[in-house]
């Protein structure tokens, strides 16, 4: 398994890329969930098309528990119920954004993200995502070929959040003059602790009064064992999927995400996935059958200037 290094890149099979996918493949599932919480009907065809046989069994309900260590399917469906609450989190809170007049919307780290094709964005907004060449060009063309259209205007920015993507989403025309509805969803586990803060403090420089940022935080991951979860995902590199999380993410001391948009001008808040699981009626799922990351914290905040 390659170690990160400060340049690396991916497509959605290798790398940080594959779990773009493994997490749309969770959203997939997520929609033939007869309790219908999400409805993203381009998670299983673009999952398809990126081609990873796991990714399409666990889709089609093929994965075979006996011959892989440490899964299961109650685990299968925690990870499906995670995904559904973590998408309808992010989903209402860009709703809400669009429903107090922002119409320009940043989702950073997009990957497989498909709202700008699936939300009922008002008319005249512009959705601009960010993330790796390699992802956004993968997307946009299957999208595409399956007849897919954006309801928002889309602006894809593709370049490395490692390099100077503000200047190239003023290039793109974000408006700083204007409000904007952030999003950094899955995204800062991957970052080092010094480029998550600079990450929130180039997007105060981006935004005008009434911008609102959304993302997680997952406390775990300051004290992260990585034995267990290097031992919980080698049940995915068994099966042919490149997926280390023990060496993709940034382990250690990190900013708390609430104080640190709290100490820089934003009224943000935090709610944890058992309380979002609660306000969705499902169960939270036991311990063992859990994120090896553990709880997190679902934040939105809004700058008020
Ligand atoms: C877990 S996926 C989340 C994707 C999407 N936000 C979602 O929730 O479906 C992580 C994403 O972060 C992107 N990413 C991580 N580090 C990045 C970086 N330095 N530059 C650009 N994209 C990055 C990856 O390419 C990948 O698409």
């Amino acid at each position: 398994m390659v170690a990160r290094s400060h340049d690396d890149d991916w497509d959605l099979a290798s790398s940080v890329g594959a779990t773009a996918t493994m997490v749309a493949a969770g959203r997939a599932m997520a929609t033939k969930d007869p309790r219908g919480l999400i409805s993203d009907p381009f998670a299983e065809p673009l999952v398809r098309a990126v081609g990873v046989d796991f990714f399409i069994k666990m889709m089609d309900g093929e994965i075979d528990f006996d011959g892989i260590e440490n899964a299961t399917p109650a685990r299968l469906q925690a990870m499906t119920d995670g995904m559904a609450v973590r998408t309808k989190y992010f989903d209402d809170y860009l709703t809400d954004a669009t429903g107090t007049g922002v119409r320009q919307v940043v989702i950073l780290a997009s990957g497989l993200d498909s709202r700008a094709y699936r939300l009922p964005w008002p008319a005249g907004t512009v959705v601009y995502e960010i993330d790796q060449p390699q992802v956004i060009e993968f997307k946009t063309s299957t999208l595409a070929g399956i007849g897919a259209e954006p309801i928002a205007a889309r602006r894809t920015i593709p370049i490395d959040l490692r390099a100077d993507w503000p200047t190239a989403l003023r290039g793109a025309g974000l408006d700083t003059a204007a409000p904007t509805a952030w999003l950094a969803e899955g995204l800062l586990i991957y970052l080092p602790a010094e480029a998550q803060d600079r990450l929130f403090d180039n997007i105060t420089a981006l935004s005008a009064p009434g911008s609102t940022i959304a993302t997680e935080f997952v406390p775990g991951i300051i004290d992260f064992d990585a034995d267990r979860v290097r031992e919980m995902s080698s049940s995915f590199r068994d099966h042919g999927v490149d997926i280390d999380m023990a060496s993709l993410v940034y382990a250690g001391e990190r900013n708390h995400v609430v104080d640190y948009l709290r100490n820089t001008g934003w009224h943000a808040e935090g709610v944890t996935r058992t309380e979002l699981f609660e306000r969705n009626g499902i169960d939270p799922p036991a311990p063992e059958r859990d994120d090896p990351l553990g709880e997190i914290i679902f934040i939105s905040g809004r700058l008020t200037g």
